[in-house]
């Protein structure tokens, strides 16, 4: 085995259990193994196969325990649990030449075993404390079971909410988006990756998916470089910035060209612009798909494409462990380039310590306490909390209070839908080990909650198709109850990878459901859990109390009963803007004006026929059992010069009787620029607390950073001009005032 031969093997780095990872020891150590390596095994470090344990995707080949021994798969996927993961670290440890560890990768989104909110819903929470926390938590939970990279975090901005994916990103804001994808990269690789409750991070899907056209997953993205630039790259580049040490491709084509075999994106921006030195994974087997894509007429050709491109590693499509030999001998890419990418992938292996120990993240022991710990649920359901939106709460019909919170000494509730008594759709896309019997049910939850609130259930009504058998239980459960609780929604599979919906209204017969149970008069909180915003306008219309509470993972039940009861005050605002209907798609809050800008007496203006411009709920936008009034918005100077700063700030009082949280926004329009410019853009926020009648006066700093754009010759910089500035709860309200740059 080379690496003992070298004295640099496992027995030797034990004696000093966390060495310092020091750069010419490491470039010494890999120089050495490279020049031991024949070409086959470095294709194989460059290879990365799905297990056999779970698949994420097509599957190809099932002979990956043969590509292993013989060092031609260097990663695997989708094994994971230390007594699974541990005999294939053994084999390529053991038996493979060279005794390379294994790099384990897992999609590790929201959550291992213990489920944590999907991205969407925890993005919601405007904390990022609490999502570097969440991250940080799910990570040493899966580290404990072998896992030591995860494909996470995805950043990619989205504004149709159709594509099922949006539930696993942080919606529609550029800024607000980096911000999280950067809390993300440190949860989940931690200051010290030989640290074995750390992990890689991977930011993904490089670049611009989230802009499938018509919301279509793995459809066409045409988008022009300065709308690239200016909104879809800048939060990949800021989890970069955070130390992110992997990125993956994305599926889509961008200009023409599949982001895989995509040079302009792998290295002319992510490694010379940017600097990025980690390794590039493909999305699956995006390498092959560039045939049917039509931009190659083989499986050779693409490899080729996607190596000269500056893709490291090939996940799951066997090509570059079978033509990168074929490749080198005919002179169509270079071994020193080879080598190079070797070096980035052995680098990342020899940083999580995986040549001083390649077993460090197989400890059966730590992967039993770890796991569900109470640490960790904990979390889930503080997360899970804090994900909660309120986006509607009135008086019931001939009441004067607002409907929620319910009071625990109600009689009885009648609790109906599909998602009332549901473990497994409560975890949400991919919860790729998350256990279904672990789940806490909302109907539990209120048991938990209320316990001496009588439940009336009924399930009412399925997902798909239009049964309505289950109404007449529901109707009857209803007229002897209280109050009406609706759990309506998707199911875990009607969002995520390969879940578009071109109509985004509750699935199935849900929605004669809820008329029908409307109809009855009784005083009706609906609860919507979903992946994605859904077309919920005549339950806004119609319903007195909404609550949004997505999928929020193993702890969803005690969340969202909590919430209900008034034990916690919803403090969840949308990152993701709620249309009316699909056909006012895209729609999301920092638009351009137009040249003619909407006006209700002028035909000739940019509006629809049958619905308004305004969404149903706008980005930033979500209620709280208390009431909060914003005043006295202050500049600290009208006049900015390009190397000052200016403070704007705005009291905010808590003017009703709970103690609650409010997200404080602040968003910035410039005038007039070289070219046009969004109505809003985010360049701050706070989450303050604040008890019934106290007030805070919040302050925002704005320096030329906040103002800079891609201008009419593409350079980054900020034009001289007048900016309006906003403090406010949500995008579509609040203060303004005005300020010019010199
Ligand atoms: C395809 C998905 O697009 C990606 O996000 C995921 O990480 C890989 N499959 C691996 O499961």
């Amino acid at each position: 085995m080379l690496v003992a031969m070298l004295g640099l093997g496992w027995g030797f780095m034990n004696n000093d259990p966390k060495p310092k990872v020091e750069d010419e020891k490491m470039n010494e150590f890999i120089d050495s193994l490279i020049n031991e390596m024949t070409i086959e095994e470095k294709a194989g470090q460059l290879t990365l196969y799905t297990s056999g344990w779970d698949v994420t995707g097509p599957v190809l080949r099932d002979d990956y325990m043969d590509e292993l021994r013989a060092g031609r798969a260097g990663n695997l996927f989708n094994a994971h649990t230390v007594d699974y993961a541990i005999n294939l670290q053994k084999i390529a440890v053991e038996e493979t030449r060279l005794g390379i560890p294994l790099l384990f990768g897992l999609d590790v989104i929201h959550g291992y075993k213990t489920t944590f909110p999907i991205p969407l819903a925890e993005a919601a929470s405007w904390d990022l404390e609490v999502i570097e926390k969440t991250a940080h938590l799910y990570s040493k939970e899966a580290a404990s079971a072998g896992i030591n990279w995860t494909y996470n975090p995805m950043v990619d901005i989205a504004r149709d909410p159709r594509w099922g994916r949006i539930a696993e990103g942080s919606g529609e804001d550029p800024y607000l988006g980096g911000l999280i994808g950067a809390a993300k990269v440190r949860g989940i690789q931690g200051m010290d990756l030989s640290d074995p409750t750390t992990i890689l991070a991977c930011v993904k899907h490089f670049a611009a998916y989230g802009a499938s056209q018509a919301g279509r997953d793995y459809h066409t993205v045409d988008m022009s470089d300065r709308e690239l630039r200016q909104n879809y790259l800048p939060p990949y580049k800021v989890a970069l910035d955070a130390g992110a040490t992997t990125v993956m491709t994305s599926f889509n084509e961008v200009d023409g060209v599949p982001a895989s075999g995509n040079k302009y994106l792998m290295t002319e921006i992510l490694r010379n612009e940017w600097g990025f030195d980690g390794f590039v994974v493909t999305d699956y087997t995006s390498i092959n798909e560039m045939v049917p894509h039509g931009v190659v007429a083989n499986l050779k050709e693409a490899a080729e494409l996607a190596f000269n491109a500056g893709v490291q590693m090939d996940m799951q499509g066997g090509v570059y462990s079978q033509y990168i030999p074929e490749l080198i001998a005919e002179g169509k890419i270079k071994e020193a380039t080879l080598d190079e990418y070797v070096r980035q992938v052995l680098e990342m292996k020899y940083k999580l310590g995986l040549f001083e120990d390649p077993y460090r993240y197989l400890n059966k022991e730590r992967e039993q306490k770890t796991l569900y710990s109470k640490e960790l649920m904990d979390h889930a359901l503080l997360a899970a909390k804090e994900s909660i939106v309120l986006l509607k709460n009135e008086p019931a019909k001939g009441q004067s209070e607002q409907l929620l919170p319910l009071k625990k000494s109600l009689k009885s509730v009648a609790l109906i839908g599909p998602l009332a008594d549901n473990q497994k759709d409560m975890l949400g896309t991919w919860h790729v080990a998350g256990d279904e019997t672990k789940v806490v049910t909302l109907i539990d939850g209120i048991k938990q909650t209320a316990p001496n609130v009588k439940i009336n259930y009924a399930r009412g009504a399925d997902f798909n198709g239009d049964d309505r058998s289950g109404f007449a239980e529901a109707i009857t459960a209803a007229k002897k109850s209280d109050v009406v609780i609706m759990a309506i929604g998707e199911d875990y599979t009607q969002s995520g990878e390969a879940a578009s919906r071109s109509e985004i209204g509750l699935p199935g017969p849900q929605q004669a459901l809820i008329e029908e149970i409307h109809a009855l008069g009784k005083p009706v909180v609906a609860v919507v859990m979903a992946g994605r915003p859904l077309t919920i306008e005549w339950i806004d219309e119609n319903i007195p109390a909404v609550m949004n509470a997505w999928h929020l993972g193993t702890m969803s039940g005690p969340a969202i009963a909590q919430t209900l009861f008034g034990d916690h005050n919803p403090a969840g605002k949308l990152t993701i803007t709620f249309p009316k209907n699909v056909g006012q798609i895209p729609v999301y809050y920092n638009m351009k004006n137009t040249g003619r800008p909407f006006d209700a007496n002028n035909k000739y203006t940019s509006k629809y026929l049958d619905v308004s411009n305004e969404p149903l709920y706008p980005f930033g936008y979500g209620k709280s059992y208390t009431s909060f009034d914003y005043s006295g918005i202050e500049l600290s100077s009208t006049n900015m010069e390009m190397n000052g700063s200016i403070t704007v700030s705005a009291t905010i009082k808590n003017t009703g009787k709970y103690a609650g949280k409010e997200v404080v926004q602040f968003y910035i329009r410039d005038l007039v620029g070289s070219v046009t410019r969004p109505v809003k853009e985010l360049k701050g926020f706070e989450k303050i607390s604040l008890a019934p009648g106290e007030s805070k006066k919040v302050s925002f700093t704005v320096t030329v950073k906040d103002l800079e754009f891609y201008t009419r010759d593409m350079s980054y910089k900020a034009e001289p001009g007048d900016f309006k500035v906003f403090i406010g709860p949500s995008s579509a309200e609040g203060l303004e005032a005005d300020f010019t740059l010199k």
